[in-house]
């Protein structure tokens, strides 16, 4: 019999075999022969990203830029990869990249719109195309998906997110990612971490957050991400517990690397290096470059620090050339792995945009993603009606591609006044020339053009600029003078439908008093214009949910729908609070906190939408009442479409685990199916969800799943829906 030390030598012997004897991979030889030909200052030159097109030829003839963005016009592109790859000593490509954020030359809605649909298939076809666009441009890597949980829609860029929930987001993400990369467009995971949780929703702000609530809640979507094969992640702004996550070794390097085995390439954001100095966790830009590389960046974007001090800190040294060469084949190697060392070039006569395929897909995603908020059955309109369409959105071809539509063209964008046209006798009166418009000349004319109307679509909301990067928003509700539009046109007695498209979920509650019925769009993009008139003429139904929670007031936020239950139950006070009523499932939930003046739930909980169609969840029910840690919980249920209309509807599952080591949230989303019925069928529906997907990072801070009891709700929204108990052993 074989002693165990025999084994051990054994087994050391067996792995150093594999370590000699497998042969370095083709790519790593290529990285490792030009990394041993380059100067340090051509290495650094490597880690250097610049913004601009053909006017920094100069540098990439030089070797002192490895990346560029911002530029899109295939001839400059193609100028700086000649002076790189023909000029430059070594002939290493440029990377050029972009903010390609939902769409390139055809946009599709803002991300929170299209995590509005539910439907990771779509946003992968999407990225694919805004991938095949960019492509095409010349453009090989996107600072795209951003998956910073947003629980706080002040905070102007909700925009450019999945929203609030961590299982929507990493389905989400890894959608985009699988898409972009299927077309050779790198993708970037931003913003390394916790960027969306800055303080009172103002961005750039510091965050607080716990190791534990990181693991929990902010890091799963990115580790999805990186393990669907991101190529690249970008660190954040903000300073996390007092340390800015540009400079954060124990996230860049202990997790991404050491925990998660990421081998991809790390960015900062635009100058985040060099705005450590202004957090005061740096003195100087030399030491926030020595701070950034030490903690694990590969490429400074636009703070100048790397070009300018890295050769000094390696002479000093502070930053070990092993750390360097480290950064430059992380560089490399996305290079290698694009393909830009076989062809940098882009074919100049082959631009790609809007091709049918493009704008059908676009015009999907602005249909799924529209939430139908209210219906008092005015919806949908009859085709051929005389109908009033005012609103300052309602013909606003740039305003409705929403933040980050860089690429996108106003002259090909379809707005809804003219997609209403072909369906409905339209007068159009826009009443407010701009969203901030708050005269009232145009809405006398307005309300006396809804005379001569049999209904009144109201296209309001927000322009592209209030939204996205530095909008920040103390006030939620529609500004200028658009609510008073709106109640405008109810005092006609017209049947009223407000259209809302903004870049957040704002409060409009007193909105929704005035008009029969709303539907919620966020920006829709190119192809807005055609899905709302469908969705308004009965020809499409709407399926979209909300991705965040809906508040009253602004003055609620944060406000989320899987927080962790609070200890008191408000007894003694509901006799001051206003008249809302409790959200339908907040009872079994135990104790939940409120507000005197605007009460105990949401205006509209996550998970959220109707449709012109009514559902039921029948006969729920799951296999066992206990289960094992390796078991796999499955879960039935028959839906109908108790309605008339053909509709989709996207059934969610949630669980609650009752009792942790941690306490642990009143609710979380699992899984999401969209299931498409035809008026009156049933269908009968099994999802699987293993019980190891009910793990956290407990007390220990270890990920496990913890024995104890757990409820299951399957319901069309987070609010709704009885559960089902059972026990894990
Ligand atoms: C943003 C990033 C963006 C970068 C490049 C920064 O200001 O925070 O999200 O990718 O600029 O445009």
């Amino acid at each position: 019999m074989r002693t165990k030390t025999i084994d051990i030598l054994l087994g050391i012997l067996a792995g150093l075999t594999l370590i000699c004897c497998t042969p370095k991979d083709e790519t790593e030889k290529k990285i490792d022969a030009l990394i041993g030909k380059m100067t340090l200052h051509e290495k650094v030159g490597q880690m250097n990203q610049l913004s601009g097109g053909a006017w920094l030829t100069e540098s990439a003839a030089k070797g002192e830029v490895g990346s560029i963005l911002n530029c899109v016009d295939p001839a400059e592109i193609n100028a700086v990869q000649r002076a790189a790859v023909e000029e430059s000593r070594l002939g290493i490509p440029i990377l050029v990249s972009r903010d390609v954020i939902h769409g390139f030359r055809t946009m599709f809605p803002l991300p929170i719109g299209l995590a509005a649909t539910f439907d990771p298939a779509l946003v992968e076809q999407g990225a694919a195309i805004a991938a095949k666009e960019a492509v095409s441009s010349g453009v090989r890597w996107t600072f795209s998906p951003m998956l910073d949980i947003a629980r706080d829609p002040r905070w102007g860029r909700v925009a450019e997110g999945s929203g609030e929930d961590p299982y929507l987001d990493a389905v989400m993400g890894e959608a985009m990612v699988k898409g972009y990369q299927s077309n050779g467009l790198a993708a970037c995971v931003k913003h390394f971490v916790g960027y969306g949780a800055a303080e009172g929703g103002r961005d750039y702000n510091s965050t607080g957050i716990t190791e534990r609530s990181l693991r929990n809640v902010y890091f799963p979507a990115f580790k999805k991400a990186i393990d669907a094969g991101a190529m690249t992640l970008m660190t954040s702004f903000n300073d996390n517990d007092g340390i800015p996550s540009t400079g954060n070794r124990w996230l860049l390097t202990d997790i991404l690397r050491d925990e998660w085995g990421f081998s991809g390439m790390v960015v900062t954001d635009w100058n985040s290096s060099g705005e450590m100095v202004a957090h005061g966790f740096a003195k100087d830009l030399k030491d926030a470059t020595d701070i950034s590389i030490n903690a694990g960046v590969d490429m400074d974007m636009m703070s100048y620090g790397f070009i300018s001090f890295v050769e000094e800190l390696v002479k000093e040294g502070k930053i070990k050339e092993s750390r360097i060469d480290e950064a430059v084949r992380n560089i490399l190697r996305l290079k290698f792995d694009l393909g830009l060392f076989d062809n940098p070039y882009v074919d100049e006569n082959g631009v790609q945009a809007y091709s049918a395929e493009a704008l059908a897909a676009a015009e999907k995603a602005a249909t799924e993603s529209a939430i139908l908020l209210k219906n008092d059955g005015v919806l949908p309109l009859k085709k051929g009606k005389t109908v009033l369409v005012t609103g300052p959105l309602a013909d606003a071809p740039y305003e409705q591609l929403g933040t980050w539509a860089f690429d996108g063209e106003k002259d090909h964008t379809v707005t809804p006044l003219s997609s209403l046209r072909e369906t409905f006798d339209v007068i159009y009166e826009p009443g407010l020339s701009f969203s901030r418009d708050d005269s009232s000349a145009g809405i006398a004319k307005a309300r006396a053009a809804a005379s001569r109307a049999e209904a009144v679509v109201v296209v309001v909301g927000e322009e592209a600029i209030l939204s996205g990067e530095a909008h920040s928003l103390s006030d939620l509700n529609l500004q200028g003078a658009q609510s008073e539009l709106i109640s405008a046109m109810k005092s006609t007695g017209k049947p009223v439908i407000v259209v809302v498209m903004a870049g957040r979920p704002l409060t409009i509650e007193r909105d929704l008093e005035n008009c029969g019925a709303m539907l919620y769009c966020f920006h829709p993009g190119t192809m807005g214009g055609p899905a709302i008139a469908k969705l308004l003429g009965g020809d499409e139904v709407p399926s979209g949910k909300t991705p965040m929670t809906f508040l009253h007031t602004a003055g609620e936020a944060p406000f989320y729908y899987n927080h962790n239950n609070t200890g008191r139950p408000n007894t003694g006070t509901e006799t001051l609070l206003k008249d809302i009523p409790i959200e339908a499932g907040q009872t079994s939930l135990g104790c939940v906190s409120y507000y005197l003046d605007s009460g105990y739930g949401p205006l509209f909980p996550f998970g959220f939408g109707l449709s012109y169609t009514t559902f039921e969840y029948r006969n729920i029910s799951i296999d066992k009442t206990r289960y094992g840690t390796d078991d796999t919980i499955k879960i039935e249920f028959d839906l109908q479409n108790t309605g008339d209309f053909d509709a989709t509807e996207v059934a969610q599952v949630y669980v609650r685990d009752l009792v942790g080591s941690v306490a642990r949230p009143v609710k979380e989303l699992k899984r999401f199916e969209r299931v498409s019925l035809k008026a009156g069928e049933t269908k009968h529906i099994s999802i699987d969800l293993p019980v190891e997907e009910l793990a956290f990072w407990n007390v220990r801070m270890e990920f496990a799943v913890e024995e104890g009891d757990f409820q299951l709700w399957v319901a069309g929204n987070s609010a709704e829906g009885e559960p089902v108990n059972f026990t894990v052993e």
